[in-house]
């Protein structure tokens, strides 16, 4: 979604302004554009472009663009299509106050009618933005101070804004204020500030930064100076200041031809990551962000996520369900805040998973759920993301890195990893005598890492057995059990990098609807990995096979009766050492693979942008 970075400071901003953007380029975006002040006048530099970045630099690539403050931006169309018009940076009537903006504001219509009645302001965009940078206007008339004008707007905006102002008529300061959308000052060297959105851009630059509070307004001066004040407008003495500590290497394909294959391939190093932080020597397990008193006397569990978190949750909750034998119950972000009656009180546990920490629908569910006081975790993937600072000391972070490519892949798996370690956790608090049957799981746990590298090291069979679907308009995913939450992921990578239709059934279900749609030009892609569910689903993969659908499926090693039944086989080794009731919940670690690898192979065949996929965004930060 929409990004934005700022400088002020020694070099000339454009830049930082470019880099940074570039490196927000994976967000998702439709429109890019800069402001930089001229030095010593009131000129300035003002382009903007519709389509990728490689147009802004092509257009600012021959121009003098020359100066030591400058505002920067990426567009996901909200109010108004993607053209040049509605790209940010946008200026007000009178030239006076430039604004670049992420968020919506909901009065606008209002604000945009009495500047016209009032104020006779024209607009040139259909965005909410240009409306902001007019109603700044019209105070810095009267106050001659852009801080003190931003201060006045933000007493009339209603909605979510993170906002980068600056004037030609006061060419040393940036004015910055957010309310729910993430902005934040980067402290580099040399007297230099920064701002951005997301921190990623801010890595390569700062090694400190200070997350904006809802309603705060900062003031960015020249020599590194800055002053924060709270909502109140009182000034804040002792700023917050973070370290920035994410590898840059995240930031780098690293000979990858794309960010999604790199971020499959690092996925068997962050699940052993993963284990050394959660598993001492004896296999006890730790949560080192974790205050685990937040277990006592909680009588509901609630899972609330979105996309691939939901699906990483579904996970989490068959294996609270099953290993603890806690029940637990799931909702959509985007749904849970529509109930009328939220059925949660200071004893339900809400486990809330977003790989961002900065989704719209995510932060807002879990607002409305503190106002009933429930217990808050939070498995998420950025230690300085809005959620993180929600769930203070109960975060389980999942340790991925920065994920680049919009579409989740290295962040899922962690996720679903976590949530094991949850249940673990919490079948242990539950039922002591069980600790030793739990140890096994955790051994089998700690074998994951290894088979991904080896179903990874398969990658170039799979391509070659997946490319001759290519042309296919649909596909079918069908799974039991736990292998339902797979095929799930599994069609959502598929819709998201090749934008082929592809639906995901529990394998039971498709007799009852969906089995109507198959036909030859139809493939089924099943998950038949050995488990409780196996011979039923081979059943329904049968029912689909004599309606004539060609069938695709996963199939352990070592599994040979369905050779002759099944179209083309992806084998993945099997997962346990040991069999145990439980050890077909671990089927989504390695089922999961072979989904994304498809996925990427017929994304790249067919030339797809893989890793900023057409209308998506990799932070979501609208409702
Ligand atoms: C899927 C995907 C999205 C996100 C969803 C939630 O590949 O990337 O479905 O999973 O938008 O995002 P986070 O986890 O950042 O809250």
């Amino acid at each position: 979604m929409c990004g934005i970075v700022a400088y002020l400071g020694k070099k000339n901003a454009l830049e930082f302004l470019i880099e940074g953007l570039k490196i927000l380029e994976y967000r998702g975006y439709d429109s890019a554009g800069i402001a930089v002040l001229n030095e010593n006048s009131s000129n300035y530099n003002l382009e903007k472009s519709a389509g990728k970045l490689v147009n802004l630099i092509n257009l600012v690539e021959n121009k003098d663009i020359k100066g030591h403050l400058g505002i920067g931006h990426t567009r996901w169309a909200t109010h108004g299509v993607a053209n040049n018009a509605n790209a940010h940076p946008h200026i007000s009537n009178d030239n006076k106050i430039i604004l670049v903006h992420n968020g919506i504001i909901n009065n606008y219509l209002e604000l945009k009618r009495k500047l016209k009645e009032e104020h006779n302001i024209n607009f040139y965009s259909d965005t909410d933005s240009e409306v902001i940078a007019n109603l700044i206007s019209v105070y810095f008339k009267e106050c001659a101070s852009i801080k003190t004008a931003v201060i006045r707007a933000k007493e009339e905006i209603k909605g979510s804004y993170a906002l980068c102002v600056i004037s030609p008529e006061d060419p040393d300061k940036i004015i910055l204020t957010s309310k729910e959308a993430p902005l934040i000052i980067g402290l580099g060297e040399d007297d230099e500030l920064y701002c951005a959105s997301d921190s990623s851009a801010l890595l390569k630059y700062c090694k400190q930064m200070i997350r904006l509070k809802d309603y705060e307004v900062a003031e960015l001066k020249k020599g590194g100076k800055f002053e924060i004040l709270d909502a109140n407008n009182n000034l804040v003495k002792q700023p917050n200041i973070q370290i920035l500590d994410h590898d840059p290497l995240h930031l780098d394909k690293q000979g990858y031809k794309h960010y999604l294959l790199k971020e499959i391939y690092e996925q068997a190093a962050i699940l052993r990551k993963l284990f050394e932080t959660h598993f001492n020597k004896d296999l006890n397990i730790t949560f080192p962000n974790l205050n685990t008193k937040i277990f006592e006397g909680i009588n509901k569990i609630l899972i609330i996520a979105c996309g691939s978190a939901y699906y990483a949750g579904l996970a989490g909750k068959t294996f609270i369900e099953s290993l603890a034998n806690i029940q637990v119950d799931i909702e959509f972000a985007s749904e849970f805040i529509t109930k009328k009656n939220l059925l949660v009180d200071d004893k339900t546990l809400l486990i809330a998973v977003s790989q961002s920490g900065e989704t719209a629908d995510t932060l807002s569910a879990i607002k409305l759920a503190l106002k009933k006081n429930v217990r808050l975790i939070a498995i998420n993937n950025r230690p300085e993301s809005t959620l993180a600072s929600l769930s203070k000391d109960s975060c389980i972070f999942t340790q991925a890195g920065v994920e680049v490519s919009v579409a989740a892949t290295k962040s899922f798996l962690a996720q679903m990893f976590c949530f094991f370690c949850l249940a673990l956790y919490l079948a242990e608090i539950k039922s002591p005598e069980k600790k030793e049957a739990l140890k096994k799981i955790k051994l089998q746990l700690h074998l994951q890492p290894q088979i991904i590298e080896q179903i990874l090291a398969r990658a170039e069979v799979y391509k070659q057995k997946i490319l001759p679907f290519a042309e296919k308009k649909a596909f079918i995913f069908l799974g039991r059990g736990i292998n339902y939450i797979t095929a799930l992921e599994g069609a959502l990578k598929l819709k998201e990098i090749t934008y082929i239709q592809a639906t995901a059934y529990p394998a039971g279900e498709m007799k009852h609807g969906p089995i109507a749609t198959l036909d030859h030009d139809v493939p089924v892609i099943s998950i038949l990995t050995n488990g409780d569910v196996y011979d039923k689903t081979v059943h329904n993969v049968m029912e689909a096979k004599t309606r004539g659908a060609p069938n695709i499926a996963i199939l352990n090693d070592g599994n040979d009766e369905l050779d002759k039944e099944i179209d083309v086989i992806l084998r993945v080794p099997v997962n346990y050492e040991e069999e145990s009731e439980f050890y077909d919940l671990l089927s989504p670690f390695v089922g999961v693979v072979p989904f994304q690898l498809i996925a990427y192979y017929l994304a790249e065949y067919m030339g797809k942008d893989i890793d900023q996929p057409r209308n998506l965004a990799k932070s979501v930060t609208v409702e």
